[in-house]
């Protein structure tokens, strides 16, 4: 039998490093909100797996409906579906409004994004894509090319007619403008920005409703209508990218119902799977019309699935039978409300901020001046791992320095509680130096 540092040094040996050093943390297997190491020792998971499972690890909702497709049909043929497809995209439609009954199964979050930038270029018949400065929309192409929080350099150009607005994040104002409360300059400042640089070829705007990667940065009150208007003036679709954040994990099911505007595609990926590779692109009956029409091609190996639709009806399902949802909304609001207490005993926070289950505590080195603090971030996500709880920094570099906490929507009280106490020891243990 290998011990830890045999696996390693055969981890070492053979595995790509595609985000620096591995957390050396061997994980044998998952349960709820929990990974257990090899000696038995586990933490608790604030990072949801990579923000996928919202039902908790290995959920028997999960696990069934890996079963049932494994006994009926698990991949086909792209160009043909099974009834588990049909099903799947009724009760997902079922849940979204009239303008968004159209819905196209894949397989991970940059590629639902891929895919509704190319319905959205194939509908207007241009190709300039605008996304916000702190965005991740994915690895792929397209979806990298309007990734701005991270990885935005070094591979080449990026898709032409790709452009950015501010990010209205009050705490870091991004025209230096607002402070704490975001009236919404940054935008109009943005589009006038937009509009001197567009050659007149609009394609889609795509945002995330909660900035995630680049900092969490809910969107402002009024920004989200206030774009799409923008947007639409302009002949921009709106692509509303909910990865993170549909089936529950901000106290509704999905974060457009908060926002005040539907958008014409909504990407659905991550908790969708519930830790599946599994992804949904949607819109409405006249886009995929006019779409068909012009002969729409995203044909990729696992469109329609089998086995996405098994495992993502059974995840839908159980969201919304266990009221995952509400549920997200409590949990959120006895978190953030710990998180503010913690506030109030470490300088070091700076700000707390998100919705429901999606929180983030801005760590910074002077409240003042709201100066990041990264190293110190480092050894605090390092010291909450030594004792017991995963969770990570999301930052825009030389801007912030976020803890984000996001543990599946079926934590406990308890576990909340103990995640909390861990990190504020380890806050306590860590020296700011
Ligand atoms: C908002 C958002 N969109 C898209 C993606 C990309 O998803 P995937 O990694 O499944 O391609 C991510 C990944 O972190 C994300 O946070």
């Amino acid at each position: 039998m290998r011990d830890d540092d045999q696996w390693w040094q055969a981890g070492d040996r053979h595995l790509l490093r595609y985000s620096g050093e591995f957390i050396r943390f061997l994980v044998e297997r998952a349960e709820g909100a929990r990974p257990y190491g090899r000696d038995g020792r586990s933490v608790l998971d604030f990072t949801s797996g990579q923000m996928c499972v919202v039902l908790g690890h290995n959920h028997p909702a999960l696990i069934e409906g890996m079963r049932a497709a494994s006994e009926r049909v698990v991949h086909l043929f792209s160009g043909m579906v099974s009834t588990d497809v049909i099903e799947f995209a009724e009760h997902l439609a079922a849940t979204l409004p009239a303008t968004l009954q159209k819905v196209m199964l894949l397989s991970t979050g940059a590629e639902s994004n891929e895919a509704a930038l190319r319905l959205a270029k194939l509908h207007t018949g241009g190709f300039e894509v605008v996304a916000l400065s702190g965005s991740w929309h994915g690895m792929t192409g397209a979806a990298a090319s309007v990734t701005y929080a991270a990885g935005h350099q070094g591979y080449g150009p990026a898709m032409p007619g790709t452009m950015a607005l501010p990010t209205p994040n009050a705490y870091h104002c991004p025209i230096r403008h607002c402070r704490d409360r975001c009236d919404l300059t940054c935008l109009d400042a943005g589009i006038e920005l937009i509009d001197a640089q567009g050659v007149g070829a609009p394609a889609a705007v795509i945002v995330e409703p909660v900035l995630s990667s680049g900092g969490i940065v809910p969107l402002p009150d009024g920004y989200f209508p206030r774009l799409t208007e923008l947007a639409h003036d302009r002949g921009y679709l709106v692509v509303l990218d909910e990865a993170q954040t549909a089936l529950g994990r901000l106290g509704a099911l999905y974060a457009f119902q908060q926002l005040d505007a539907v958008p014409d595609v909504l990407t659905l990926s991550k908790t969708l799977g519930g830790g599946l590779p599994v992804a949904a692109t949607v819109t409405g009956d006249e886009i995929e019309a006019d779409c068909a029409a012009k002969g729409f091609l995203h044909y990729t190996s696992h469109v329609s699935d089998p086995l996405a639709a098994s495992v993502a009806l059974s995840v839908l399902r159980e969201v919304l039978a266990e009221h995952l949802a509400e549920r997200a909304a409590d949990m959120g609001r006895r978190l953030r409300g710990q998180l503010e207490e913690l506030a109030e005993r470490h300088e070091a926070i700076g700000d707390v901020r998100g919705r429901g289950l999606l929180l983030g505590a801005e760590l910074v080195s002077d409240r003042e001046t709201r100066r990041p603090a990264p190293a110190y971030g480092a050894a605090v996500t390092a010291r909450c791992l030594d004792l017991g709880l995963n969770v990570n920094i999301v930052k825009l570099p030389g801007l912030s320095s976020v803890l984000r906490l996001a543990p599946p929507l079926t934590v406990t009280e308890a576990e909340l509680d103990e995640g909390v106490e861990i990190l504020d020891r380890a806050l306590k243990e860590t020296p700011m130096s």
